[in-house]
């Protein structure tokens, strides 16, 4: 081999070498791990667990509403403020179907087949305030959930208003 070539050669090979080195990284023959990569990322697929919350506040607008594990616990005093509030509220969006006391005779109580008698009932008031919460938010058998008409602070002021209703 005479000098010319092979100094040819080595031209051609020190050209050739970046673009080789190139062809390795881009066919994955030589790997840098980027770990900026976005696949490699924490997600959570369809119907993956665990499954995210809704954001607090969120009102179930179809299928089931969600029912904590918990009953919640009333974190409004009855003041008189509270009383008043409550009074108004329930003579809003309450009265209608069960009267003007709670017990179960508002002008719209006969189109349902029941009615609760009496809110004052000793069946109703056994129950947690949670549970009377839970009633006005979701709805219970024919009664509509009223969590559109009333922030959760109405709904406990008008939970603590239930409470002053006279027992019959
Ligand atoms: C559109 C009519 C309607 C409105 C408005 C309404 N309710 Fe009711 N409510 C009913 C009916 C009907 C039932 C009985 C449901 C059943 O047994 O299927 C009921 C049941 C209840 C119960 C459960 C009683 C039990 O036996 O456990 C509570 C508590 C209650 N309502 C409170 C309220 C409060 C408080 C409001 C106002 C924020 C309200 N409701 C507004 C119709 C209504």
């Amino acid at each position: 081999m005479n000098s010319r070539l092979r100094r040819g050669l080595i031209i051609i090979a020190v050209i050739l070498t970046p673009f080789i080195i190139g062809l390795l990284f881009t066919y994955e023959i030589l790997k840098i791990p980027f770990t900026t990569d976005m696949q490699n990322q924490i997600s959570i697929n369809y119907q993956e667990s665990p499954r995210r919350l809704p954001p607090e506040g969120a009102v179930p607008v179809q299928g089931l509403a969600i029912i904590p594990d918990e009953f919640p616990v009333n974190p409004i005093p009855a003041d008189e403020v509270s009383l008043q509030r409550g009074k108004i509220l329930y003579d809003i969006h309450c009265r209608i179907c069960h009267g003007e006391n709670g017990h179960g005779d508002g002008p719209l109580a006969d189109h349902f087949e029941r009615t609760p008698e009496n809110l004052t009932s000793p069946q109703i008031t056994a129950e947690f305030d949670g549970a009377v919460y839970l009633t006005i938010r979701t709805g219970f058998g024919q009664m509509p959930p009223l969590s559109e008409n009333l922030t959760p602070q109405e709904t406990w002021d008008v939970v603590n208003f239930l409470h002053t209703l006279p027992t019959r």
